[in-house]
């Protein structure tokens, strides 16, 4: 029997079958799937659409009173779906307070996590935190030194992103390396993927924390190789090798993003050299590495509040960026390409040479397309992420910025990953 239920009484095993909201409004590109994990039902809750539709025959029944389910049965085709209203802007914070940097500098030394790679009824040793908005509060504190704490329902159901200290990421490698052989999920592809990406996410936040280490690029190149074999093993499907809820701006999240994203579209479009998909995976994963000379209160400064001055400073992340992997021993120069031109386009409208046309290169218009998709669906300080349906509209309806060809192959890319 198909239902229509309020959104906030959803849970894990329901079979969604349809939004009571148009599908631009929702953050899904598909409408017709079980929710199987988490993330799926965080993306839910938080798209701002009061009601959804299940279908009892697939999935689990609503556990609610006639008051708040009703049996759309009938009559679910005769009733048009209201209007949802637009989510309330936020207040765009203001950088002169001191809430906001000392947001930034508590950002600054977190690192965030995905909540999938937790498992419920294990025992973690390092201090987890929570961010909603702008406020980081501690989840759970382990004050004792070799203590342990628990992981519970509440833990990975709380609203907001989980983050821990840059100090406790040797412990979470180990829990995550503990916690897969325990449970016996090492062979599981998703647990793979969600390896590799916690372990890519966490690589490049210290490259850029640390941009002149020869060790640290040598491990992002592991990584990239890891990403390229997973891509291909799976006949391109990237489930769990990004990052779907993506509250805030994080670089190395957004990195990790990009690489994957790149690297899918790459191997849909009929790459196969490895020397080319390397260069492409590992030129994206390093495509804002610029940003790591940007003064944080800059980069994290909204937009529209940048002077003149700032914008230049953060368009100059490109050229910093080329500086800093020329250093490298090993990087070629199809390498250096992403990096160069992600924030081209097809006009010769980006920067920084206003490269136009035939004068991109191929990985130079992947990037471009993947690089603003991922922007565009991640809010940060002012600034409401868009659903990737919006952001794939906005791709597709501007043809004369973006190759189209390439564009529908990373739309493939997604929709066969995003469920
Ligand atoms: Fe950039």
């Amino acid at each position: 029997m198909r239902k229509r239920i309020p959104t906030g009484t959803v849970r894990i095993g329901m079979y969604i079958d349809g939004f009571d909201a148009s599908w631009f409004q929702t953050p899904f590109l598909r409408h017709h799937f079980e929710i199987k994990s988490q993330s799926q039902l965080d993306k839910i809750m938080e798209s701002g659409i009061d009601y959804v539709y299940i279908d009892t025959e697939k999935g689990l029944d609503a556990a609610c009173d006639e008051k708040i389910c009703e049996s759309t049965h009938h009559t679910v085709e005769k009733t048009p779906p209201p209007d949802i209203p637009a989510a309330p802007k936020k207040e765009a914070p203001k950088p002169e307070d001191k809430a906001f940097t000392d947001y930034i500098s508590a950002k600054t030394d977190l690192i965030q996590i995905d909540k999938l790679s937790l498992i419920e009824a294990t025992e973690i040793n390092f201090n987890l935190y929570v961010k909603t908005g702008m406020e980081i509060v501690p989840l759970s504190v382990n004050h004792n030194d070799g203590g342990k704490v628990l992981i519970t329902k509440d833990m990975l159901t709380s609203h907001g992103e989980l983050l821990i200290t840059r100090s406790d990421v040797q412990k979470y490698r180990e829990y995550l390396r503990m916690a897969v052989k325990n449970t016996g999920a090492a062979k599981s592809q998703a647990t793979k993927n969600m390896l590799i990406k916690e372990n890519a996410k966490i690589l490049v936040n210290e490259l850029f924390n640390d941009p002149g280490s020869p060790k640290k690029m040598e491990a992002c190149k592991e990584t990239v190789g890891n990403v390229i074999s997973s891509i291909i093993d799976t006949k391109g499907l990237i489930t769990n090798l990004f990052t779907v809820n993506k509250h805030d701006y994080y670089v190395y999240t957004h990195s990790v993003n990009v690489s994957v994203f790149c690297v899918a579209t790459a191997i849909a479009m009929g790459i196969q050299s490895e020397g080319e998909l390397f260069a492409i995976g590992m030129g994206s994963l390093l495509h804002d590495i610029g940003m790591s000379t940007i003064p944080p209160e800059v980069l994290h400064k909204p937009m529209p509040r940048l002077s003149d001055f700032e914008l230049s400073l953060l368009k100059g992340h490109v050229a910093e960026g080329l500086d800093i992997v020329k250093l490298y021993k090993g990087i070629t120069p199809e390498t250096l390409l992403p990096l160069a031109e992600h924030h081209e386009n097809l006009m010769g409208t980006g920067y920084p040479l206003g490269l136009k046309g035939d004068k991109l290169h191929l990985s130079g218009k992947i990037i471009s397309i993947t690089n603003t998709y991922d922007t565009l669906t991640t809010s940060r300080p002012g600034f409401k992420a868009i659903t990737p349906y919006e952001a794939l509209t906005y791709l597709r309806d501007n043809r004369n910025l973006f190759d189209a060809d390439i564009l529908k192959e990373f739309i493939t890319v997604l929709g066969k990953s995003s469920l």
